[in-house]
């Protein structure tokens, strides 16, 4: 079997960049396309952050089209406190070597899915709103999607309200949409993410692996500093790597089939992946959430990935 074809939807984000590089150094893998969201930080710095880091690897001939500039129905709430004022602090790389596609992230989505002999899978890692934006502009090529394997959302607790999820919370509209549109679903919520916490174990060994492994460290080390400052703990967990694992190595991570619903109006609840882990609702199932990562695997993925850059 050939490698498997994917785009990846980001808003770079520290553990988007790391996303990023994972899939282009994955033999497993041919990233066919990059859509970039709003989300960390506004759209145009997350485009930027984008395009910096494929161009730091020297990926630059796979099309990366900006997308949505805010969710669907809301302002957009971005997050500087955990991922800087350009949406990537920490160490200084250079500016991109290329520039953005002219399409929209709709457009290229749809022309990389009708150019693939193969099912695509998605692995959207920001708030969804490309994602549902494609599906309404383009129902008749749901079909080409493969998989969609997603970051967002939680069983447990939220890391932007108690009860919600970053990506969820920006765009709780657009997710609803996604989990409603009867495609196969991973969701690599923070069960599961918070077991890739890059502890300081981890990251010397990336900053000890030559090539990249240094500027990773090094923006894993300013991730670590945001998530003390906020959370209490510096073991920035690689949220967005373990989607993309999730469909390299689906082994390493064990999922449960399970419906789940967003909530889209609570006051205290807006952006809930309500996740029904009894069967109680009797509705339908429409994901296989993350609820179990084999920890050590997935950091030799991505070491083994990062290497090859
Ligand atoms: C998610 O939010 C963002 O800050 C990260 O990049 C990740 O996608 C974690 O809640
Ligand atoms: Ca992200």
């Amino acid at each position: 079997m050939g490698p498997k074809p994917v785009i990846l939807d980001v808003d770079p984000g520290h553990d988007d960049a790391v996303a990023l590089m994972m899939a282009c150094g994955s033999p497993g893998l041919d990233l066919l396309a990059v859509t970039t969201v709003a989300g960390n930080a506004p759209l145009a710095k997350t485009t930027r952050n984008a395009l910096r880091v494929l161009s730091l690897i020297g990926h630059t001939g796979v099309p990366v089209a900006a997308g949505a500039s805010k969710p669907l129905g809301r302002a957009l709430r971005t997050a500087e406190d955990i991922h800087g004022e350009s949406g990537l602090d920490g160490p200084e790389i250079p500016e991109a070597s290329f520039e953005p596609d002219e399409r929209s992230a709709v457009e290229l989505i749809a022309d990389t899915l009708r150019g693939s002999v193969e099912p695509v899978a998605l692995i959207p890692v920001g708030p969804l709103t490309n994602v549902a934006a494609f599906l309404k502009a383009h129902p008749d090529l749901k079909g080409k999607i493969s998989r969609v394997s997603l970051m967002g959302g939680s069983m447990g607790l939220g890391n932007t309200t108690p009860a919600a999820e970053f990506n969820i919370y920006v765009d709780p509209e657009a997710a609803r949409e996604v989990f409603e549109s009867g495609l196969p679903i991973t969701m690599s919520g923070l069960d599961v993410t918070h077991q890739a916490g890059a502890d300081k174990a981890q990251r010397d060994r990336l900053r000890n692996l030559g090539n990249v492994g240094e500027v990773v460290a090094g923006f894993l080390d300013f991730f670590a500093g945001t998530y003390e400052r906020a959370f209490g703990f510096d073991a920035p967990p690689l949220h967005d790597p373990v989607a993309v694992a999730a469909i390299l190595e689906p082994a390493l991570l064990r999922t449960r089939t399970m419906r789940v619903d967003v909530e889209c109006k609570g006051d205290l609840t807006r952006g809930e992946t309500v996740c029904d882990v009894r069967g109680v609702t009797g509705k339908p199932p429409n994901a296989d959430v993350g609820v179990e990562l084999d920890r050590e695997g997935f950091f030799d993925l991505l070491h083994d990935s990062l290497r090859r850059l």
